[in-house]
């Protein structure tokens, strides 16, 4: 049950997914979203319509993954508590089906350094984990894996991952992560888009550092 401690965190997290579908960087109820609260995390409840979705939904669970038997966590949970429990750093993790970033990951591509901002997500790729089913714990491994050293990632065959200190921060690399995989799609429509270099790269991420696109 709500707190007047998690209550606003739980609407954050409603809020957050209406907004996600409002952008156009999810569908449906294909995305998931998760807030580290207190040992464990506030996560989204399987298959229901964001509308529809009330406060009291929101499913507290232990990164044990015990929570209350009358709840139904997101499909998706085990990824997000072995993020949280690898990173302690993170805060917020947003999982969704945007359609770009699932063109490359159906296709199996990452992101490669086409344009700046890619530094945004922690380094010179944006990598894709390798496919696995929906919800399992191999799904988990892959994602924990593509993630290290990142703040997103794609997943083959599915969608995307992003992640920040804050659910603003995981919103808004969400929507860049996205707004990349639109542009390396629109250039691969021209040819065969040159690269930035990892040192490049790597000297945007320390600029950065110092910059509104801080990552932490
Ligand atoms: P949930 O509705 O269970 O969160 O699942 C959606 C999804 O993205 C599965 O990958």
């Amino acid at each position: 049950m709500p707190t007047r401690n998690d209550r606003g965190k739980r609407q954050s997290i409603i809020d957050a997914c209406l907004r996600m579908n409002a952008l156009g960087i999810n569908q449906g109820t294909s995305g998931n979203i998760s807030l580290r609260h207190g040992d464990g995390m506030l996560i989204t409840p399987t298959s229901t319509p964001y509308e529809a979705m009330k406060p009291e939904q929101i499913v507290y669970m232990h990164l044990d993954g015990n929570h209350d038997p009358a709840q139904r966590p997101s499909s998706e949970w085990r990824f997000h508590r072995d993020i949280l429990k690898a990173r302690p750093e993170v805060q917020a993790i947003v999982h969704a089906h945007p359609p770009y970033s699932t063109m490359l990951a159906i296709m199996g591509m990452e992101i490669p350094p086409v344009h700046y901002m890619v530094a945004v997500a922690g380094g010179d790729t944006i990598r894709c984990a390798p496919y696995a089913t929906f919800g399992t714990q191999e799904l988990s491994e892959h994602a924990v894996r593509a993630l290290e050293g990142r703040l997103a990632c794609l997943l083959e065959h599915h969608g995307m991952i992003a992640m920040g200190v804050s659910l603003a921060k995981a919103m808004w690399l969400a929507v860049e992560v996205e707004t990349l995989a639109r542009q390396y799609h629109g250039c691969l429509q021209i040819g065969t888009p040159p690269l930035l270099s990892k040192e490049e790269i790597e000297k945007v991420r320390l600029r950065m550092a110092g910059y509104g696109h801080a990552e932490e």
